[in-house]
C-alpha cells in the first residue's frame, strides 16, 4: 500500500519541491482533508476553476491566507476579501482608474526602470537577479502608476519592502510590517486628501473621482476605500511580480535552448511569460471558506470548512495540459488559473504580464546567457507565495 499523502502549505521542505505530492493529491485524493490544521484541499483544474466560479459558495470574506482565517468574516475594506455584491461595486468603482490605458502607458517607464537596474550589472561577475532587480521593479512601478512624488519614491520602496517582512513563528504578523503598513496608509490618505484638492492626471485622482451610478444615485469611493485599494495593490502587486521574474531566472537557465530562442525572437515571450506563470505559478494557493455543505468526489464538506485551492496543482494537471511537467514556450493552451479566476481575477494581470514581458526582454537583451549559483541562492517561504528571495546570476 502506498503511504499517506501529507499536504499543508506551511510545510517548508515540501513547499520547495511540491509536485509530487501535488499530483498525488490530484489522483488519490482530489479532496483533500488535512485533520491537523482542518482545512480540504481542491488541486484539480476542474476543481480550482468551478470552485472559482462560485465566489458565494467558496467565500472570500474570512480572508484567503490560511492563517488569518477564523470563524468570522473579516470585515476589511481589501475588496480581495469581499464577496459580491458589494465587491462587484467596488470592482467596478476602481476599474475606472485602474484602466487598460494606464496600464500599457507604463511601458517606457518599466524599460527605464529596467536600464537603470540592470545596465550597472553590465560587465560584471554576477549580481542577485531577485535583490538587485525582480523584486524593486515592481514597487518602483507601483509608485510611478500611482503617481508618488520621485523624492518619496525611494522611502516608499523601502516601506512596501517592509511591509514583507517575515518573523521566524509569526510570518508576515509583525511589528515591522505593521508599523510599514500604517505609514504607507498614512502617506496615502495624505495622497488622496491632495489629489482633491489639487487634481492631476495621475490614478489616484481617478480614484477619488471615480464614480458610478446605482439605485441610491451617484456613488464615489471614500478615502478610506481608495486607500485600502491603494493598499493592496501594493501588496498584491509587488511579491507576486518579484516571483514571476525569478522563477525566469531560474527556469530558464535549467533550459538555455529555449532561452536562446526568446533572446532571439521577443514576439516569444508573450507566450513565455504564460508559461511560466503555469509551470511555477507565483501564488500557488487562495483559500476560501465554504458557506453551505457540499459534496466532490464523495468526500462531504461541511458548511464553514476552510478549503484550499491549489492553483499551482491545477497548472500541473495533466487532465488539463498534456505534459504537463514539461516546460514549453511554445506550448498552445488557452487558460491556467496562476491569476485566480472568475470575481476575484487578477486585477493586475496585465500589469503583470507587461512587468514579466519588458523585465525579461531587458535582461535579455544585456544577458542572453547566465548561470545560476544554487548554492547561494535563497527560496523565500509563505502559505501563499512561492518564489526566490535571493537567486544569484554568474555572469561570463
Ligand atoms: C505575477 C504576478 C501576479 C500574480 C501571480 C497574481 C495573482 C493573483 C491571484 C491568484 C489573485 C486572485 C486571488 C483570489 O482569488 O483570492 C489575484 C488578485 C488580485 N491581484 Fe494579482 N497577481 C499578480 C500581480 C498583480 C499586480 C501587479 C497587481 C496590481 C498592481 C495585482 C492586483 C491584484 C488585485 C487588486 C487582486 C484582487 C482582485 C479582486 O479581488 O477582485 N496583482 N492576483
Amino acid at each position: 500500500m502506498s503511504e499517506e499523502i501529507s499536504w499543508s502549505p506551511y510545510d517548508k521542505v515540501l513547499h520547495l519541491a511540491p509536485y509530487d505530492v501535488w499530483r498525488r493529491l490530484r489522483d488519490e485524493a482530489p479532496v483533500y482533508r488535512n485533520d491537523d490544521l482542518d482545512f480540504f484541499a481542491l488541486s484539480r483544474h476542474a476543481d480550482v476553476e468551478a470552485a472559482s466560479r462560485e465566489p458565494l459558495l467558496y467565500s472570500s470574506a474570512y480572508g484567503t491566507v490560511l492563517e488569518i482565517m477564523g470563524s468570522e468574516p473579516l470585515g476589511t475594506g481589501h475588496m480581495i476579501f469581499i464577496d459580491p455584491p458589494k465587491h462587484t461595486e467596488l470592482r467596478a468603482l476602481v476599474s475606472r482608474a485602474f484602466t487598460p490605458r494606464r496600464i500599457s502607458a507604463l511601458e517606457t517607464s518599466i524599460r527605464q526602470l529596467c536600464a537603470e537596474m540592470l545596465d550597472p550589472q553590465i560587465g560584471g561577475d554576477g549580481f542577485d537577479y531577485v535583490q538587485d532587480f525582480a523584486a524593486q521593479l515592481p514597487s518602483k512601478v507601483i509608485s510611478e502608476l500611482l503617481g508618488v512624488d520621485p523624492a518619496d519614491r525611494e522611502d516608499i520602496r523601502k516601506l512596501i519592502d517592509q511591509t514583507f517582512h517575515q518573523e521566524e513563528g509569526q510570518g508576515m504578523v509583525n511589528d515591522i510590517s505593521f508599523a510599514a503598513q500604517i505609514k504607507i496608509h498614512e502617506y496615502l490618505t495624505n495622497m488622496l486628501d491632495e489629489r482633491r484638492k489639487n487634481p492631476r492626471d495621475d490614478m489616484m485622482t481617478s480614484l477619488v473621482q471615480a464614480e458610478i451610478v446605482n439605485e441610491n444615485g451617484t456613488r464615489r469611493l471614500t478615502n478610506q476605500e481608495c486607500a485600502d485599494f491603494t493598499n493592496l495593490l501594493v501588496s498584491a502587486g509587488t511579491e507576486t511580480v518579484a516571483r514571476l521574474l525569478g522563477w525566469a531566472g531560474s527556469v530558464l537557465a535549467e533550459h538555455p535552448d529555449q532561452r536562446a530562442e526568446l533572446a532571439a525572437d521577443s514576439s516569444l515571450l508573450g507566450g513565455a511569460i504564460e508559461e511560466l506563470l503555469r509551470y511555477e505559478s507565483p501564488s500557488p494557493v487562495q483559500a476560501r471558506m465554504l458557506t453551505e455543505d457540499v459534496e466532490l468526489h464523495g468526500v462531504q464538506m461541511p458548511a464553514k470548512s476552510r478549503v484550499l485551492l491549489i492553483t499551482g496543482s491545477a497548472g500541473r494537471d495533466e487532465r488539463k495540459y498534456p505534459d504537463a511537467d514539461k516546460f514549453d514556450i511554445h506550448r498552445k493552451f488557452d487558460s491556467h488559473v496562476s491569476f485566480g479566476l472568475g470575481t476575484h481575477y487578477c486585477l493586475g494581470a496585465s500589469l503583470a504580464r507587461l512587468e514579466g514581458r519588458i523585465g525579461l526582454e531587458e535582461t535579455l537583451k544585456r544577458f542572453p546567457e547566465w548561470n545560476v549559483d544554487r548554492e547561494k541562492s535563497v527560496r523565500s517561504h509563505t502559505s501563499t507565495v512561492r518564489g526566490y528571495e535571493q537567486l544569484h546570476f554568474v555572469l561570463g
